[in-house]
């Protein structure tokens, strides 16, 4: 296995893990990298390492280029086992290397291995390191995603490695982002982005605008899953900040499940309704979708509704497991609005409503609630539901984004 000139003198020595599909619980059906970097300058410098699994891969590809045993400076960006889970290969063979990493990866790498024979140098925001010809610009960037997490600039490349951020979870034998093909590759970022980094929107905000003012010129990113952005490496940064002002499609996705169809016959009235004014949706059955997808659909739409039988006065488990999930991600600027069938006492949409407006999202209300099996009439009631809906969500996109642009 070789390594890959990124830059002059900037290798890629990572990892492509073809087969993860499930990813501490989130779905990766493309699989994904762990993307690390050696520097060959007077002192060699790794920048990250890879999954535990994959530190023989990582030390053949350094091979092509160097005994590991040469590697001087070590540093760690974010203390993430994907990520760091190789320090301790790495700092058992390079045993004159200094790792380099903020106050709180420090005391991470502490609680993970033993660290008793490592050298390591603090470092915050502005502090460099001068490893020959290039030189390494520190910026922390606490709890992007991480409160230890920061990033690498090399100043004479006008590289970024961006640990995290920018990065998608996109296993390919290219390198880039102008070999892939666009849509893809938009829709691996937003995937990311959703399941990850939504609740840090205001950080990542403060974080672009503080490198804008740090003057730093930018011409690649290299972030530490993923492609690297060569090409377009504003695209990405544009692509955040939108994302982080809550910028969406006017669209529903309605998320659901059912027990006895009753819910999903409401659904297909609901959507009638919605599709009758004029506006884009789509419906995901939440048993036969992964959950990381839904949570991606969900981003990229204005409106969510939410469809859930009543089971034993609460909302089906699946819904109720999607709620908690999508809570955790602390969503902005979208409007929701819930269905579902009961059998007696009724209660699941009562209790997805609570726990939508306890997001602090737009909630409309009354929900759309059927007794046993949906009829006729119920059916048109449905409909208006949708259409009701649809224009909430048309009034509600054009405040927010108005809000966005201004
Ligand atoms: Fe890819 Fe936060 O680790």
């Amino acid at each position: 296995m070789k390594a890959k000139q990124i830059k002059p003198g900037i290798y890629w020595v990572g990892a492509i893990d073809w087969n993860v599909r499930d990813f501490h619980g989130y779905q990766t059906p493309r699989g994904t990298t762990y993307n690390n970097f050696l520097i060959m300058d007077r002192k060699i410098t790794l920048v990250d390492t890879v999954k535990h699994d994959f530190a023989d891969v990582m030390f053949e590809r350094i091979r092509c280029l160097t005994n590991p045993e040469k590697i001087q400076v070590a540093v760690c960006n974010h203390i993430e086992m994907d990520h760091a889970g190789s320090w301790d290969k790495v700092m058992s063979v390079a045993k004159n290397a200094t790792l380099y990493c903020t106050e709180r990866a420090k005391e991470g790498l502490e609680r993970h291995f033993d660290t008793t024979s490592w050298d390591i140098q603090v470092v915050g925001t502005g502090d460099r390191i001068k490893l020959g010809d290039k030189t390494l610009l520190f910026i922390e960037t606490p709890m992007l995603h991480w409160p230890d997490s920061m990033m690498t600039y090399v100043e004479e490349d006008r590289l970024l490695i961006s640990q995290d951020a920018f990065g998608q979870h996109y296993a390919q034998a290219v390198l880039f982002d102008d070999l892939v093909p666009e849509g893809v590759l938009e829709d691996a970022v937003i995937d990311y982005y959703a399941n990850i980094l939504m609740p840090f929107g205001r950080l990542i905000k403060a974080k672009i605008a503080e490198l804008q003012k740090l003057g730093l010129e930018i011409d690649m990113i290299a972030p530490d899953h993923g492609v690297i952005w060569r090409k377009n490496p504003e695209k990405v940064i544009r692509m955040y900040l939108e994302m982080a002002q809550g910028r969406a499609e006017e669209g529903v996705v309605i998320v659901y499940d059912t027990m006895w169809h009753s819910t999903e016959r409401m659904c297909r009235a609901v959507l009638d309704g919605i599709l009758e004014e004029g506006m884009y949706a789509e419906v995901i059955k939440l048993r036969d979708t992964p959950m990381s997808v839904a949570i991606k659909q969900f981003w990229k739409y204005r409106g969510l509704l939410v469809g859930t039988p009543t089971l034993n006065n609460l909302m089906f488990p699946t819904v109720a497991e999607f709620l908690q999930h999508l809570r955790g991600l602390r969503p902005y600027a979208r409007i929701a609005g819930a269905f579902g069938s009961y059998g007696w006492g009724g209660g699941g949409v009562r209790e997805a409503l609570s726990i939508l407006k306890s997001m602090k999202l737009e909630v409309v209300e009354p929900g759309y609630e059927v007794k046993y099996r949906p009829g006729e009439e119920d059916y048109q009631q449905g409909y208006e539901f949708g259409r009701r809906f649809a224009q909430k969500v048309r009034e509600y996109h054009r405040r927010v984004e108005k809000e966005v642009v201004s």
